[in-house]
């Protein structure tokens, strides 16, 4: 298929690219280099790098078979200091890109979407059925495109799956987490082992938990991508499936650390601060319908295997390679 990759020089979105590309697929990526990179763009894939306002509409009347879409804001606590900026960028976009898809009669779309749509939940693990209350103006923004998708759908007949990400970490090679402003917990720790940055804050050790700190489904970002290349094609058109991706178990931020320090072999120095707002005390996915009808299945669910692939990529970068 030719599929375009919106913001597909981000973490997500180019080993997703790397993983289309490696499925035979003609991948071209979409990137206003925000908070991507270029450099991150596997070999042999164009990048357009451009807003994709702007040109949306230009591009897909090339004429292609899909789109996964990955780029967004998606800084948590940024989406409360600046809601507009995540409604317009979030949302607006979004809406844009589905009006073009339709003008073009592009078929199929893949989403990127997060356990944020969940909020705090009632029962872990999470399933697609549970109730969506997000916490947060990032959450938000990406439950109300879900909800656009829906409606597109079944008034168009768009093929379009939503996958709702859990905790992606880890790095495929040369594509990795390197984001300007860091507040994902494995990044940090790894920086702490590599020296660029002084300790860890572990927000919380009186949560109800076997340690006292926070609960997360820690899945491979490779895992995560081969998700999306099952979910292009088996996308029907008519249908909006929503499939959450995590690998079903959680590891408590204590647990993290610890296997970093394994990992890496530095004492990694952590101290206890106040809560982090908005952070539920345990997210775990069901990811049985993923598995049942997508035919997924995460390969990559050792947490040290998940942390080594991180820290090598970290490595790799502080080395200038
Ligand atoms: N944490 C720390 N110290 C840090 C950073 C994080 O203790 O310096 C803790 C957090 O409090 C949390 C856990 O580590 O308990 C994981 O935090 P992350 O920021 O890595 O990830 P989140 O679980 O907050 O975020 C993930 C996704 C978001 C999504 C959110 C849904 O990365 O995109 O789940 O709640 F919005």
């Amino acid at each position: 298929m030719k599929l375009l990759v919106t913001g597909g020089a981000g973490y997500v979105g180019s080993v997703c690219a790397a993983r289309l590309v490696e499925a035979g697929h003609e991948v071209v990526v979409l990137d206003d280099l925000s908070t991507g990179h270029a450099d991150a763009v596997p070999d042999g894939v164009r990048l357009i790098e451009a807003d994709i306002n702007d040109v949306i509409d230009e591009v897909l009347a090339e004429g292609y078979d899909g789109v996964l879409h990955f780029a967004a804001k998606s800084l948590v606590g940024e989406s409360m200091e600046d809601p507009a900026k995540y409604w317009h960028g979030n949302v607006g976009t979004a809406l844009k890109l589905l009006d073009a898809m339709l003008a073009h009669g592009t078929p199929r779309l893949v989403f990127s979407s997060t356990a944020a749509c969940y909020g705090e939940p009632d029962e872990v693990p999470i399933l697609e059925t549970a109730p969506t209350r997000p916490t947060n103006t990032y959450g938000a923004t990406k439950l109300a495109i879900d909800h656009a998708i829906t409606g597109y759908a079944a008034a168009h007949g768009l093929a379009a799956v939503s996958l709702r990400y859990f905790n992606v970490a880890g790095a495929y090679g040369r594509f990795g987490e390197r984001h300007a402003t860091e507040t994902h917990l494995i990044p940090i720790v790894l920086q702490v082992a590599s020296g660029t940055r002084a300790k860890v804050a572990m927000y919380g050790d009186d949560y109800p938990t076997e340690d006292g700190t926070c609960v997360r489904d820690y899945i491979h970002v490779v895992d995560l991508a081969d998700a999306h290349v099952k979910a292009i094609g088996a996308a029907t058109a008519g249908e909006h499936r929503i499939y959450n991706l995590g690998n079903g178990f959680g590891f408590t931020v204590k647990q993290v650390i610890e296997a970093c320090r394994e990992v890496t072999g530095h004492e990694i120095p952590a101290d206890v601060a106040p809560r982090r707002a908005g952070d539920p005390a345990v997210l775990v996915a069901s990811s049985e319908k993923a598995r049942t009808e997508l035919g997924w299945k995460p390969e990559r669910v050792d947490l040290a295997g998940i942390v080594r692939d991180a820290w090598e990529f970290t490595r790799s970068r502080s080395q200038g390679a």
